[in-house]
């Protein structure tokens, strides 16, 4: 075991590439960029100039630099697995940014590769560490909500979106570019058994063939309904999250949760009255000793970039569990892949 930093090699300089990922290793000890991938050659020279690293022109050769241990695949959604397969055939350890892959036969390709090579094969879910999830699965466990009933998660914006993210041959669409994020949440709050799956996707008011508005209701067989709507086409944004349960409920923003709950050993049994209700009354004089409870949140990303380097360093140096296994994301993929082929989108 060594204290050494952890050598990386970033694929990809875009968006993600720069501005999450060279941004958010910069501020950690536990790692130094020592290469860099990209076609652009004006990026390649930024990052020369900035970490004092190597910049290639092509994967192959940052994949060929000894020095790398770890490499970042940041570039568009449909090359996450060729490269990440080549990272583990080369003997590095890589981060595939999301969408994981395009299928769930592309998941079990990497999945392999990563035993064959034995090394570690993870995936940026930062929203992991969204404090919004964070708070929620921290008072679902509390059992202060009771029963649940049903989980809405909600990301509503009007985009007109024009890039490469709106067109399917390079893996674009809301439903892997954004809505993965907030699927990948919802399906870590119910267990892993089966689910009815309802999609709705439509290529509404984007560029591009992908769907830019995504529906989607899962019904597992115990626990509750989770329905996500993410969308570039609502110009009339809802809360982020509704959370039903039998003693309560919360709604939440990437900002503030409200919650409101109530004991039941304090309430008293509801008693059915089947004859006409006196008075003409709708006999709901129930008084329930609710309880409320606001929480605020910092929703800057860089902090979920740094919780999830630091815990792939404890991974990558001290051995601890993986903290995002490539089958816990796999479930993910697979949905996507159900509500595409549905809807013809495949
Ligand atoms: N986790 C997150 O919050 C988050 C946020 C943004 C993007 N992403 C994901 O990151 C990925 C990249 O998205 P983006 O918005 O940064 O795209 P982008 O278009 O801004 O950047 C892609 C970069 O990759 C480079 N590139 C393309 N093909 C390459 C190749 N074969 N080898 C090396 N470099 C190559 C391009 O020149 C460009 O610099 C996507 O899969 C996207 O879904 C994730």
């Amino acid at each position: 075991m060594t204290d050494a930093p952890i050598r990386v090699g970033l694929i990809g300089l875009g968006r993600s590439g720069w501005h999450l990922h060279a941004a958010g290793l910069a501020e950690l000890d536990q790692y130094s960029i020592v290469a860099a991938a990209d076609p652009d050659p004006e990026r390649r020279a930024e990052a020369e100039a900035r970490f004092g690293c190597a910049g290639y022109a092509e994967p192959g050769e940052l994949l060929a630099d000894g020095r790398v241990e770890l490499v970042v695949v940041a570039t568009p959604s449909h090359t996450h697995v060729p490269l990440g397969v080549a990272a583990l055939d080369a003997g590095k350890h890589v981060v595939v940014e999301k969408p994981l892959a395009q299928s769930t036969a592309e998941v079990d390709t990497l999945i392999a590769a990563a035993n064959r090579a034995g090394r570690v094969a993870t995936c940026f879910q930062n929203n992991r560490f969204e404090p919004s999830f964070l708070a929620v699965r921290e008072i679902i466990a509390s059992g202060r909500l009771g029963e649940l009933i049903l989980i809405r998660r909600s990301v509503h914006r009007y985009t007109r979106r024009s890039d490469w993210q709106t067109v399917r041959r390079y893996g674009g669409g809301e439903l892997p570019n954004t809505a993965s994020h907030f699927l990948d949440q919802l399906l870590l709050l119910v267990d892993d058994g089966p689910l009815e799956l309802f999609a709705d996707l439509r290529h509404t008011i984007s560029a591009g063939d992908a769907e830019d508005h995504v529906k989607l209701v899962m019904k597992p067989k115990t626990g509750p309904l989770l329905d996500l709507e993410s969308s570039s086409a609502i110009a009339t944004p809802q809360s982020g999250w509704l959370i039903a349960g039998s003693t309560g409920g919360l709604t939440a923003t990437d900002e503030s949760l409200h919650l409101t709950w109530y004991d039941p050993d304090t309430a008293e049994e509801v008693e059915l009255h089947e004859g006409t209700p006196p008075g003409r009354s709708y006999l709901s004089g129930d008084t329930i000793g609710w309880q409320q409870e606001t929480r605020r949140f910092d929703p800057g990303v860089a902090e979920r970039t740094a919780l999830y380097y630091q815990h792939l360093a404890r991974t990558l140096r001290g051995g601890a569990d993986l903290h995002v296994t490539l089958q816990s994301v796999r479930r993910q993929i697979e949905v996507i892949e159900r509500a595409r082929r549905q809807t013809g989108l495949l």
